[in-house]
Parts: structure tokens; sequence; C-alpha cells
């Protein structure tokens, strides 16, 4: 909660050094639910690089019981306790502090700090989480050893796991134990963590490429212990990756994952401890879907590469943020492809790229909290951990790649270790090393961490017949935001041509390297840029921006022709889509005006072809298929529009789903039952293309079911062998609305004591088109739904919100004032989870003047409730004043 009046923005320009830097930490915890006491000594010393003689500690919501510096008590004139800093003025060089607090973790319910998930200890400490435990210098740029005591009941606590290697354990009186760990790593506090409970674990020892043996644990609640192979097998797939692509080991004896129920976020890279949001861990094919599989292999992976990108060279400041989460993801998402091992199959982890990419990032960069990939400031830094940050920043990344190529990257990734190892820099710092060991001019790329928004780039071509030359000429702007005024940018933006075969034609450009390729990458760096190819006897469909290579909008006037020859033809499997996302887009946007001005509605038939060929195309990947019949969601249209209807969007949206629906009966029907796997389950990619396929085809027929539709989904549903068959039956007959209560009913209780279940069950419920708000309502009302659970709060709240976007937006605003209560209602407990709902209404400007006033209204209601956290507070005050 805020104790100030008014919350204060925190600008990167205002850097300044630590004034004192920390060797060591030694932490004792006494641990109580009710009365934690921890001590904390602390060895500082004087930091060269600051002019201040000040020692400045954080401390949040902790009851200071004593304090001593050097071995004397600090009495309360020679220390000042002012909100939420401690500060001892004009200290000497080398200081000492003993520091004994009390916290209470039962009554933590922010999830921030110390807590208590069902009866266990956790911690959570990115980013600002460690000041709620004890008084520290609470910034990543000050890095210490530490070494941690825990002392707890044994019989409750059995488990007691903190960073680093135990190095002591025994009996204390009073059936309490203790145990003593030594992270061997210096490390900022943010990386901190504990763990007492009563857990058990699936573990093995592994040995690494270099023969050194590592003991790795899985830690989960007891009933959970069939659930942790996936997990372990992927943690596995990690550590050998990373070896092979980036030559990277693990540098600790002992490495442990531990789930936790109760979690704001996915999962937290605490050296040598991650912590995980059990639904990032716990798999088994009788309760988690392919996408669940996917998910967890790619946060296991993303938590262990950090152990390099972002432990070992970590942030100088939280406006660096992407600096390791934009590298991580980049990682993650690399190690997912890589996993796959096919090009299709690496295709399809991209294309699942692009469209998070335009579902939320775009929106978000181009809405009131828009912010660069390196913010300029932040109110709460919490709401900063944004699909900016993590994805766009992700993107930024893979720019470097694409530039320099996979072993430049590979060079840079070297360097920027050799220089930074142990160190806390910049987002700066990384460009430097690729530049510099690709002796490559990096310095206009720097605009992708300094300037927002989305980038426009507008191609032009000509084709001369007599010269044999095709030019293509680009021009990128991107829309000034409130403060900043736009620079280009330096895009790299993948190009190949097709001939009237379909087939790609060796490309000749003025450029000296690279000939004869079906791929070039134009490097775009003015405002406006003409690239000529040579030797084009015929004059070609230009495939732009293959791969995605920029994260940018592509203006074209393709011709329905041309895009028709590309979604059938084009070697490049992302544009493939893309071209198929283009027709269904003006379509969609046609049919939405249409139903706007009431007049009647069609689909052509050049469409539907279109449609029905790739269905039945098996040359190609089942999960390409599948993607490429996915039209794009209402939000991605709703983007597209100057005034947003989202009636009409769903309408129209509907409207084409059902005319496909009758005109691929008979195609649906035969790749239903062509795509079944049958056999034990397996959550390898092609098996999973197949199921999402498959199910694609479920949901189509089950528009207008007649019986022998019906029969199929509730026969899938009752013998599914595994839960993405299940759960996608169980969808299919929601949206029907056909007997869907009885078979939410059986589903209920078959899987009421598997919380991730009942997570899919508030879930799927929450986005079917049937469920307006006073059926959300209804559903708050049921005995498993709690707002103190974060993943159950999103699985109905959020996926209403942001899922359901027919209903979210009722004529009547009633799902606004909804949202307001409820916003107001998980601020009271959680702030960082609050935030986050708060965002649903950032596009509100785009609405219709009548969605907009009720929009308003409730976003005013949030603002004057009187005790709003920071994080809600910057949320619903950017919502309101900005321009967008
Ligand atoms: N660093 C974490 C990750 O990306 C993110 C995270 C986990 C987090 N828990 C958090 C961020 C709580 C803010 C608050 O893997
Ligand atoms: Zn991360």
């Amino acid at each position: 909660m805020r104790t100030d009046s008014s919350p204060q923005t925190i600008f990167r320009k205002d850097y300044l050094p630590p004034s004192y830097l920390v060797d060591t930490v030694e932490l004792g915890f006494d641990l109580d639910p009710a009365r934690t006491i921890v001590a904390n000594r602390v060895t500082l010393r004087h930091n060269p690089l600051s002019k201040s003689r000040d020692i400045v500690l954080h401390g949040e919501e902790l009851e200071l019981v004593q304090l001593r510096m050097n071995g004397k008590p600090l009495q309360a004139g020679q220390y000042e306790l002012n909100g939420n800093t401690l500060t001892i003025r004009k200290a000497p060089l080398a200081v000492v502090l003993e520091i004994e607090t009390l916290t209470a973790p039962a009554k933590n319910t922010t999830l921030s700090g110390l807590y208590v998930s069902n009866g266990n200890f956790f911690t959570q400490c990115e980013a600002e989480g460690f000041r709620r435990i004890t008084y520290f210098p609470d910034r990543p740029d000050v890095m210490a050893k530490y070494t941690v005591m825990l002392r707890a009941d044994k019989a409750l606590y059995p488990v007691l796991l903190s960073n680093g290697n135990l190095v002591e354990q025994g009996e204390l009186d009073d059936g309490r134990h203790y145990a003593k760990w030594e992270d061997p790593f210096k490390k900022p506090s943010y990386l901190f963590a504990l763990v007492a409970a009563r857990l058990v674990c699936q573990e093995e020892r592994y040995t690494l490429q270099s023969g050194r043996e590592v003991l790795l644990q899985v830690w989960v609640e007891e009933g959970n212990l069939d659930k942790t192979d996936y997990a372990m097998q992927s943690l596995k797939n990690s550590i050998r990756w990373d070896e092979e692509r980036f030559g990277l080991e693990l540098d600790l004896d002992r490495f442990m994952i531990v789930a936790v129920g109760d979690f704001n976020m996915g999962a937290m890279e605490n050296k040598g401890l991650n912590i995980f949001n059990t639904k990032f861990v716990l798999a088994n094919p009788r309760v988690a879907t392919d996408v669940d599989y996917a998910g967890i292999e790619a946060v296991v992976g993303h938590e262990y590469f950090h152990n390099w990108t972002g432990n070992r060279v970590t942030c100088r400041d939280w406006f660096q943020l992407s600096l390791k989460e934009g590298l991580t993801v980049f990682r993650d998402q690399e190690f997912s492809a890589d996993m796959i091992g096919t090009d299709s199959g690496r295709a399809v982890t991209r294309i699942d790229q692009v469209r998070t990419l335009r579902q939320a990032q775009f929106p978000e960069d181009a809405g009131p909290m828009a912010h660069p990939v390196r913010p300029d400031s932040f109110v709460e830094i919490n709401n900063f951990y944004t699909v900016t940050i993590y994805e766009k920043g992700a993107e930024v990344v893979r720019m470097y790649q694409t530039l320099v190529g996979r072993d430049g990257f590979r060079k840079g990734m070297d360097l920027y270790f050799a220089r930074h190892d142990g160190q806390a820099v910049e987002c700066d710092d990384f460009r430097a090393a690729m530049a510099d060991a690709n002796g490559r001019d990096l310095s206009q790329f720097e605009r992708w961490y300094s300037q927002a928004g989305t980038p426009v780039v507008r191609a032009e071509t000509r084709y001369d017949a007599a010269a044999k030359t095709f030019d293509i000429t680009l021009r990128q702007h991107c829309a000034a935001s409130a403060d900043q005024q736009q620079l280009p940018f330096h895009i790299p933006v993948a190009v190949g041509l097709l001939g009237a075969d379909g087939r790609d034609l060796p490309l000749k450009t003025d450029a000296q390297d690279r000939q004869g390729h079906a791929t070039v990458v134009l490097e775009l760096r003015r405002e406006e840029q003409t690239f000529r190819f040579h030797d084009i006897a015929e004059r070609p469909t230009p495939s732009i921006l293959r791969d995605f290579s920029a994260p940018v909008v592509l203006e074209y006037d393709y011709s329905d022709a041309e895009l028709l020859h590309l979604f059938s033809h084009d070697s490049d499997p992302v544009n493939r889509w893309e071209a198929g996302q283009r027709l269904a887009m003006a379509r969609l946007l046609k049919l939405t005006a249409a139903v706007a001005a009431g007049a009647p509605l069609t689909l052509d038939d050049t469409f539907i072809a279109a449609q029905r060929a790739l269905l039945v195309d098996d040359s190609l990947d089942p999960a390409f298929r599948e993607l490429a019949l996915i039209l794009p969601s209402e939000t991605i249209i709703a983007e597209r529009m100057a005034v947003v209807e989202p009636q009409a969007i769903h309408t129209a949206r509907q409207f084409m789903r059902r005319t496909l629906a009758a005109a691929l009966k008979p195609e649906l029907l035969a790749q239903y039952h062509a795509n079944q796997t049958p056999g034990a389950y397996s959550p390898d990619a092609l098996s999973a293309g197949k199921r999402a396929l498959k199910n694609l085809a479920l949901a189509y027929l089950l528009i207008a079911p007649r019986e022998a539709e019906l029969a199929l989904a509730r026969r899938q549903f009752a013998e599914a062998g595994n839960m993405t068959d299940r759960a996608a039956a169980l969808v299919a007959l929601i949206h029907s609305g056909s007997d869907a209560g009885a078979h939410l009913h059986s589903f209920y209780q078959d899987f009421e004591q598997e919380a991730l279940v009942v997570d899919k069950w508030f879930a799927m419920q929450a986005a079917a088109p049937g469920t307006d708000v006073a059926a959300v309502r209804q559903l708050m009302e049921h005995p498993a739904f709690t707002l103190k659970n974060p993943n159950r709060a999103r699985s109905l709240i959020f996926n209403f919100t942001n899922g359901n976007p027919s209903q979210f937006h009722a004529a009547d605003g009633s799902a606004y004032e909804f949202w307001a209560e409820h916003v107001i209602k998980l601020d009271a407990l959680n702030p960082q989870v609050a935030a986050r709902l708060a965002r649903s209404m950032d596009r509100w400007r785009r609405y219709t003047p009548a969605l907009q006033a009720h929009m308003q209204r409730a976003l005013e209601r949030v603002a004057a409730h009187a005790r709003l956290s920071n994080d809600v507070l910057e949320v619903v005050s950017k919502a309101l004043a900005g321009a967008q």
C-alpha cells in the first residue's frame, strides 16, 4: 500500500551508483507463520564511485527490533527511518550492520517477500521483494555472497532450502531443526530465495559434458510426485542445450526447482533454487494439455538459462530489465525450436511468437502503457514485466542474430560473458559486445531500445521488364509518442521473390555478398530506401519480412492473387501463414463493416477454396495447417479498426467460421479421423500438432452440429486418454451450447482435486461466447473460487475480461463495473495481480463513444478509490491521461 501521498516516478537518467557495496550477507531465519524473526548481518564497504557516505537501506512492512553498527546498538537519533528507507548518515568506510526484524508471512497476501502458501514458506524477491524480508540496499547492482541459516519446526517444515550448497543441518530443541546454505556466487538480492515446507522431490544425478556430476531436484507436494517427469526431462534438456549452443555450463553442484500453488508470475530464476508456479511444473497426460507441456519446457528452460543471462551477468538497474528478459526469452524460444528439431516445427514456434506479439505487444506499444524496451521511467517496476520487455525484447535480440548470423551471435555472446561475468550491466553493454565481436556498427540499432511504438514499413515495388530489374522501396515510420520524436530504426527485412511456378528466384542484389540465395536480408536504415534485384526474368511475387525478421507492421498492397500464390507456395512458412492471415483479415474487416451497416454477409469461394486446399494438403505439418486455419482473433481484428465495435467483430468472425465449417464439412471430418493419435500419449510436436488440427476440425464441426457431430465430441470427451483431447471436446461442446452443463459437471467431479484442472474448468467457461457478466458473477460463488490464488483469479476473471471481448464489452457497461469492483478487491490483497487486471482497459479510447463513456466511468471509479496501490494507480492514471 502507498504510505506517502502521491506515487513517485523514477527516472533512468537519475541513476547513481550505490554509496556502499555489500561483501557478505549472513541471514538467520526463525520461521513462524505469524512472527518470523530475521537476523541479518551484512558487511558493507564504501563504494569509491560514490560521493555519498550515507548508507541507504530499503525496507517495507518490517518491524525493526534491533540495529547495530560495528557492534554498537544504534539509537533512534543515529539513523533515519523515513517511509520505506532507513538511512545512516556519514557512515564509516567499513561497516558491519546487524539488523533484526520481524515479519508476518501468514498475513502476506501480496506473494512478494516471505509468504505462506498452503502451509509452506516461500519467498519471491524480484523485483523489490527482498526489502520485505530485511533492510537492505535492495537494488540489482549490489551483489554479495550469502550464507543462510534456516530454523523451523521439523514436523511442519521437514524441507529447508536456500540458494547454493547445503553445508550443515541438524536438530534443535522443541522439535525444531536447522539447515545452513551457502551460495558461492555473488548475487543481487532479487535472486535470494528460501523454501521451508512439507515437500517431496524427484531427484537425479546428471553428468555434465565436462564430466562433473550435479544433483537435480524437482520439489512438489506429496500428491504431485506423479507429475514431475516432464519438468525433470526439460531441465536436463536445458542443461545440455546451453552447453551445446552457447558453451555455458551449470556452475553449481546442485540445482533445484520448487513448485508453489500461489505465485504471481510463471517462475523465478533464484540462484540454484528456481521457484515455479505449479502450472509450469506439474504435468501428466491426465491433467495437462499439449500447450501445458510446451509451457513447462519453455519456462524450465527460461529459468535455467537465466543462470547465465540474468544471474552471472545481471542488470545495473531495473530499466535494463530486458537485458536479461529479452535475451532469456530469445534463448528459451531457440531452445524450444531446437527441441522440435525440424524446419517446419521451428516455423510453427515462430508463428506462435508472431501471434503473441500481435495479440498483446502491438496493442501495448500503441496504448497508454507503451514504453521502450529500455524504459526511461516508471512508477512501479512490477508493472514493467511486460510483453514489450519480454517478447519485443526477444525480437530485438533475434534481430542481432539476423544481422550478424548465428556464428556472429555466438561470438557476441562469448564476448559479453568474457567482459561482464559477475557484473551488473546495461543493455548498451550487450549491444557493444555484439558490435565489437562482429566488427559491426550497431549504433543506430540503439533506437530499438530507446524508442517505443511499432514501426510501420511500407513497401512498394517496381518491375522493369526490359532491364529485368525488380525494385523494392521500403519506407518506415513510427508514430511519435507524446514525449518522443522518432528517428529511423535499423530494420532487417528478409525478402524472397517467388516466380510464377511458386519457386524462389535466385537473388542477385547490388550488394556483393550473398548472391544467388533464395532469401536476402535487406538492411533498412534510412526513412526510405530502394533495393534492386537483377536478372529477374518475370514479374515476381515478393515475400517480404520472411520469418518475421523485425517486429514491425508491413504494409504492401498485395492483390488477392498474389496472396493466394504466397499462401500456396511460399517456401517461408511464416510468410505462407501470413498470406492466409492477410486474406482472412481483409474479409473480416469487410464483414465487420457489413455487420455494422446491416448489410448482407457473404464469403467468396476463392477464399474457401484456398482454406480447403491447405486443410487437405498432407505434405504440410498438421501443426502448421492448424495455425494457418485459425482466423485472426477478435483482439487482432479490433486493432485494425478505427472505431472498435466488439459485437460486430464477433458476429463477423462467427459468420466466417460458420461459413467455412459448412463448406468444408467433409474435409474437416476426414481430417478429424486422419489425425487421431492412438496409443500412449506423447507430448512431442508431431503428435501435438495432429491433436491440434484434429481438435480444430472438431471445433468447426460443432459450430452447427447435427447429432453425428455431437456424438463425436461426446465420445471424445468420454474416451479421451489425455487432457488435450478431453478439454478440447468439452470446449467444443460448451461453444455449441449442447448439453454443456452435464459435461462441465462430470469434468468437475473427475478433477476437483486437481487445482490446475479446476483452473481450466473456470477458464473455459469464462471465455465461452455464451458467458455474460452475470454468469461470471455466479461462477465466483462456486466454493472452488477464490481471489487469493492468482491462478484461480486469472482463470475466471482475466479469461473473461481479456478472452471474451463480445461479453466484456456488453453495451450496458455492466462488465466494466464488474472489472472496477474486482480491480479494487484484488488490489487490497495483491497489487501485482490487480494491476494486471487493470490493464484490460488499456485500449478504452478506441471503442465507440457509448462504450468509452462506460469505460471512463469505471476507470474513474477505480482511480477515485481511497487506498490504491502504486501498481494500480499507475495503470489507471496512465489510461485516463493517455491520448491514445
Ligand atoms: N524473472 C522472472 C522470470 O522472468 C519473472 C518474475 C517471477 C517476476 N516472479 C516475479 C517478476 C514477481 C516480478 C514479480 O522468469
Ligand atoms: Zn525471465
